[in-house]
């Protein structure tokens, strides 16, 4: 692309993948890579920069370019899955770091970071990250290395404001990064609003078909070259959570409808959310677009074009409930869907429920009625339709 992509709308950085043709057979879409190494120079040299496939891969250049231009960052990293580029931020650091998470994040990171990075030496704070008194309580100025925010988080959609986080981690002297799986570049930009790194489980909404397992990280203008970022990158050429090529063609194909897929969802997600509030058979939804959510103010600060496609909803026990009215209905409603498919994962063009607490297990802060949606891009009269049938024949299922 000629252009220069801050120029351009994201819709068309996406649809053209910046516009990259193949020089030697003028093909618009881009060649599939394979080759695990590459050839030496005459000399001995390696000019070409790349010497073997786990540390860098072409195949790769494309989908970050994007992603880079995407989230307006100096570079792109891709990872083996959402897990390999979370756990690089923190296998960056040093042993005795003090690190900030948010008690409500991905329950499969929180877990890493309570058991396996806590016994590689970091200090794991776990925090109500949506406080900013909270977040300023918990900073230890020159000890706090990082703080991790993942908005919308899972599975409640809490809200943090990145730009205030930003300022009390830079503050501290603490590096800001963000988990913006749920919230896309398309809706935010986290490193605009002062974020160091921004992190992707590229598995979903980015490929956003259920058909690739990746991950990606964003580095901020200027940050490259820091010391940080260079060790991050040495996580993955060493540590090996390398991308396979084939995955990272299907996922440059897939960021090509990301604008796309993201607004049919977060459009029909809104639509849910406003549709099932205050419904009889539901005791709460939980979702940053409705005007009482918690984190509404701030989500309308600081997210574009709607609210993204994942909200949750909490379904009330019905006439025959027993003790665990709620619980059992919940999995009832999961259990009577016909075209929300009941499997974890979010981000498909399909749409997804899912029993979270069933997922988490214990220590989980999801609710146990709590139902987790994933809103695909099928008709939102269906998806609506299908979720009144559920609950209707849940409420009739005995001991829910
Ligand atoms: C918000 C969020 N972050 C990170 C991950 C981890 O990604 P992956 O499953 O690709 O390792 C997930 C996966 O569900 C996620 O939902």
């Amino acid at each position: 692309m000629s252009q220069d992509p801050s120029q351009l709308h994201p819709d068309t950085v996406a649809a053209q993948a910046l516009g990259w043709v193949d020089e030697r057979t003028r093909a618009v879409t881009p060649p599939l890579h394979v080759s695990t190494t590459y050839l030496r120079d005459p000399d001995n040299q390696y000019r070409s920069g790349r010497v073997y496939a786990r540390a860098d891969n072409p195949a790769f250049d494309q989908a970050e370019a994007v992603l880079a231009a995407l989230e307006a960052g100096e570079q792109a990293l891709l990872f083996a899955s959402g897990m390999a580029a979370a756990t690089a931020v923190f296998q960056a650091l040093k042993p005795g770091d003090h690190v900030l998470a948010p008690k409500v994040m991905y329950w499969s990171l929180r877990n890493w970071l309570m058991n396996f990075a806590t016994e590689w030496g970091l200090q794991v704070e776990l925090i109500d990250m949506t406080s900013p008194a909270a977040v300023q309580a918990a900073l230890r100025p020159g000890r706090t290395k990082l703080v991790w925010v993942e908005t919308p988080a899972n599975p409640l959609w809490s809200v943090t404001d990145i730009a205030a986080t930003a300022q009390a981690a830079h503050a501290a002297g603490a590096l800001l990064a963000v988990d913006s799986t749920v919230a896309t570049p398309l809706i935010t930009q986290p490193l605009l609003l002062g974020a160091d790194v921004v992190m992707h489980a590229a598995t979903k909404y980015l490929n956003g078909h259920s058909d690739v397992i990746a991950g990606a990280l964003v580095v901020r203008q200027g940050f490259a070259a820091s010391d940080y970022w260079q060790r991050v990158r040495k996580v993955r050429a060493q540590l090996g959570g390398t991308l396979g090529s084939f995955e990272a063609w299907l996922l440059t194909r897939g960021l090509r409808t990301l604008h796309l897929r993201v607004r049919a969802a977060s459009a029909s997600a809104q639509r849910i959310a406003e549709h099932f509030n205050g419904h009889p058979r539901v005791a709460e939804v939980l979702y940053p677009g409705l005007p009482g959510f918690a984190g509404h103010a701030v989500a309308r600060a600081q997210m574009r074009g709607g609210f993204g496609g994942m909200l949750s909803i909490r379904v009330k026990p019905g006439p025959n409930a027993g003790p665990q009215g709620g619980e059992a209905a919940a999995i009832a409603v999961a259990a009577h869907t016909q075209i929300w498919k009941r499997a974890t994962s979010l981000g498909g063009t399909e749409s997804l429920i899912e029993h979270r607490a069933s997922v988490e297990g214990a220590g989980t802060p999801a609710p146990p009625d709590l139902l987790r949606l994933s809103t695909g891009i099928e008709h939102v009269d269906d998806l609506i339709a299908d979720l009144e049938q559920a609950l209707q024949a849940a409420h009739r299922s005995p001991g829910a």
